[in-house]
Formats: structure tokens, sequence, C-alpha cells
């Protein structure tokens, strides 16, 4: 079983709409020009999909922030990137992130869900979330964590609907290994960031996944790639952000040892940049 996970591409445009102008869409703009920008390179997003497409894993999961200010143009130019992906035969999981769901407008919200829809093989609308579903013998918990936020944050939360639901999931008989796919790290020696910036309400994934009734939880939104496991490769793994180190995480699930072998592996390198450290968000 193979899952290769990959987040935070943060396709970029200029505002398209004079609205944008007015919101959080402007400062968003404004730090990717004068800060991502220099350290991203949206052909990253291509190699990584060339890669799995070559790779053919079970399962591929993207941890949301395919777009820098959630505007419909973005996730346009995202959706062209992925949509090989999206309509090659292999299992994509996608997962909001709080770039995606940037501000409360109606263009934008209807362009995640949309997103969401389309990426997901049309199987589930987004406000259907958290779903559970089995995949090459795991179970994924599928989850969203991100909602508009002011224009000082760039946290999650996680919803105690959400919560409750999950905990009577995890509360069942666990007969294969259980992975959580959301935005944001729970684990708290990495999940730490700050309120500014981290998951709110993490507690009840956090002590999921420290009893190991979560197996393995797949995030995002930290763009420095890393992992957070055990001798058996319990535990978190970040991809980081694919358009700024140019990595993605292959992650086996070994049935016979009943362990995770997970190593993150340049998607490109012919193309690939310096790494910076940018831990951006
Ligand atoms: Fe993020
Ligand atoms: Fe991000």
């Amino acid at each position: 079983m193979k899952i290769i996970h990959f987040s935070d591409p943060h396709a970029c445009l200029a505002p398209q709409h004079l609205s944008a102008l007015f919101d959080k869409r402007i400062l968003g703009f404004f730090n990717h020009t004068f800060r991502r920008s220099f350290n991203h390179d949206p052909a990253m997003l291509d190699k990584a999909v060339e890669f799995i497409l070559r790779e053919k894993p079970d399962v591929a999961v993207c941890t949301g922030d395919i777009t820098s200010t959630g505007q419909p143009a973005e996730f346009e130019k995202a959706m062209e990137q992925l949509a090989p992906l999206i309509s090659s035969s292999i299992e994509f999981l996608y997962v909001p992130g709080n770039h995606d769901a940037y501000v409360k407008d109606k263009a934008c919200e209807k362009a995640l869900k949309d997103a969401f829809y389309t990426i997901n093989g049309m199987r589930w609308d987004l406000e259907e979330l958290p779903i559970r579903l089995e995949l090459g013998g795991c179970e994924f918990i599928v989850l969203n964590e991100c909602h508009p936020t002011n224009i000082f944050l760039s946290s999650g939360s996680l919803k105690e609907h959400d919560a409750k639901i999950i905990s009577k999931w995890c509360a069942e008989k666990k007969t294969k290994p259980r992975i959580l796919a959301g935005h944001f790290p729970v684990r708290l020696k990495q999940g730490n960031l700050g309120a500014r910036r981290s998951l709110k309400n993490r507690q009840t994934l956090s002590s999921l996944l420290l009893s190991g009734t979560i197996d393995l939880s797949l995030c995002g939104h930290v763009h420095k790639h890393f992992k957070n496991t055990d001798a058996a490769g319990r535990g978190e793994v970040c991809a980081g952000s694919t358009t700024l180190d140019g990595n993605v995480a292959v992650i086996e699930y070994l049935a016979n040892d009943d362990r995770f072998s997970i190593s993150f592996v340049s998607a490109g390198s012919s193309t690939q940049k310096k790494k910076s450290g940018d831990e951006n968000v």
C-alpha cells in the first residue's frame, strides 16, 4: 500500500476582482509577490504530478493550500496543473488549506467547493466532511479544518461537531491502519505554531494520534517537510510545500511488519531551487 503525499503548492495570481482590493486577498497577494514568489516555483507542482503518475501509488493526498488567496482564477490555475492526476485512475484525496478558504466571498467559496468536489472524484461536497473511507487496506479520515479568518490569522479550527464524529469513529475497534488527512499539524511538538498560525481545538486529534488510535496524521501548512514518527512510522508527516522545497512524501504501509516506511523525495531535481528554510504558512 503506497501513498504519495504533497501539499501547499500555492498558485498565486494578482487580485482578479475589485472587491479583492478591500479584503485579505490584497495582503495575501503582496505576501506572495514580495516574499513567497522568490522561493516558490510553480513548475514543481507539474513535476510532482508527473512523479505521482509515474509511481502509480494506491492513493495521492494533497493537504491543502493549492491557492494563495482562494480566488477562482487561482483554483483554475491549480486545477489545470492537477488535471492529469485528477483524470488518472489513482485515488486522489484533497483537503482545503487556510489559503483555499481565505475570505468570505461568494465566488471564492464556490470556487473552493467546486475544486473540492472535482479533485475528490465527485464523491463528496465540502459540507459533508469529515468523511471516512477505506483505500488500499487503510482507513482514511478526511477533514476540513479551514474557514475564513480575519486578516491577522492563518489558523484553522476543529469544530466541536467534527471532533465528536471523529471520536465516535475512533472508538470503534480498529481493524486496519487509520490515517488522518488534514491541513494543520496536530502533534504538539510540531503543531505548536502559536495561536495565530495553528489549529484551534486540536486536542482531540492530538490525543487520538498520541494514543495510537489514529496511526498517521498527514498534514501541510508548515512549508518545510518533517516527520514526527515512532520506530514503526506512526505519528505525523508534513509534506512541506511542493513548490518551495520540491519534495513529496512517499509512504508505504508494510502490512507484514505492521509499520510505515516514510521518505521524502525530490519530485523534480532538474528545476529544484535552493532550500530556503522558509516556513511561511
Ligand atoms: Fe496553510
Ligand atoms: Fe501554505
